[in-house]
């Protein structure tokens, strides 16, 4: 069994004043401080995070379009497949998941697929969680873990057949860099995937609202800066991959589904359940109580409150259509 967050320190408030540290304007944390720190921001963010995410999502944390009936669950299935079969992987490929959190996509992919997998992630909690379930799932042949920067990656030039990344990529200080980075590890010809998260072109600069929720999605989950998906596509090409194909994917699923439904606390669901206000204090009540007790650790409570903040920040950039956590792309590397 791997470490939990309990077992790795009982006292997580200086690590959450570090956290916000990043993200207070009055007090030195700014997108220059963001980016140039990246690593102890982002990591640091994943330590706190990364248990409230799999209880309150799984093991994949990625959103998804989804139809009117379908579970969760099989959206997010569905979301992975739809990405590997946009790539053409197939057994004997060798394919790089580039922030691969716990793994869920990494081992839906090399099922769906065959090809194998190496995943990149920067944090070291997560990797540890991520070798373990892949051993428990019966995938630590097909799956392989490498704990490393995506902007530096220890990989040969043009070593792997395929790249893609599960809203992962909008972690990155410089996405021209970190496109040029895959770049290089990519043999020519090889394509790179990803679902990207973007302001939408109804994001107005100017709008002082449209700025609250962009900073608010930014603190509530470790970004450093929130890009449009015009500058995203031109970083694709900066860095030198022709675009085969994109598209914001948000609104492929039906309307009366979208992404953020199960954020929002209006659905049925154990995730609507704990967003939903009575849920909210239910939840937050709990946590004062483990705290006390010493079942959980101090400062666990500032942390459901920053995710609660984000999700919300969430949920209104998606209502206001300014926001996608899902601009899909292929880019391919000249052959
Ligand atoms: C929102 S999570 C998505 C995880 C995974 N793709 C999924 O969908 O389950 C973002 C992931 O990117 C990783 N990450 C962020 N910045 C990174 C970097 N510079 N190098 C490697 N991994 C990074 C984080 O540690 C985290 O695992």
């Amino acid at each position: 069994m791997g470490t939990t967050a309990t077992e790795r320190s009982d006292d997580v408030r200086d690590d959450v004043a570090q956290y916000r540290g990043f993200h207070d304007e009055g007090d030195g944390g700014d997108v220059e401080t963001r980016k140039t720190d990246y690593t102890t921001m982002v990591s640091g963010f994943y330590d706190l995070v990364t248990d409230f995410y799999e209880r309150g999502w799984g093991k994949s944390f990625h959103f998804a379009p989804r139809f009117e009936g379908e579970p969760f669950h099989a959206s997010i299935a569905r979301h992975q497949h739809f990405l590997a079969s946009r790539l053409g992987l197939r057994p004997g490929m060798r394919v790089l998941d580039v922030g691969c959190g716990v793994g869920g996509p990494m081992r839906g992919v090399a099922r769906f697929s065959g090809a194998q997998v190496i995943g990149v992630n920067i944090n070291a909690y997560q990797v540890s969680k991520a070798r373990r379930y892949n051993v428990e799932a019966g995938l630590a042949e097909k799956c392989e873990l490498i704990e490393a920067d995506f902007m530096e990656l220890p990989l040969e030039d043009g070593s792997i057949d395929a790249i893609y990344g599960f809203e992962a990529t909008c972690h990155a200080p410089d996405k021209t860099a970190l496109f040029r980075e895959l770049e290089r590890v990519l043999k020519p010809g090889g394509r790179f995937a990803a679902y990207e998260w973007c302001l939408t072109s109804a994001f107005d600069v100017e709008d002082v609202e449209h700025l609250r929720i962009k900073k608010g999605i930014e603190e509530g989950d470790g970004l450093p800066d929130i890009w449009t998906i015009d500058a995203t596509r031109a970083c694709l090409t900066d860095a030198g991959f022709t675009l085969i194909e994109d598209e914001d994917r948000a609104s492929s699923g039906d309307a009366t589904t979208p992404w953020f439904l199960p954020l929002t606390g209006r659905e049925r669901s154990m995730t609507g359940l704990r967003r939903s206000p009575l849920g909210r204090r239910a939840v937050s009540a709990l946590i004062t109580v483990l705290e006390a007790v010493g079942k959980a650790p101090k400062g666990t409570k500032e942390v459901s409150q920053f995710l609660h903040d984000g999700a919300d920040a969430l949920v209104e950039g998606g209502e206001a259509g300014i926001f996608t956590p899902m601009f899909f792309f292929v880019g391919e590397k000249p052959a």
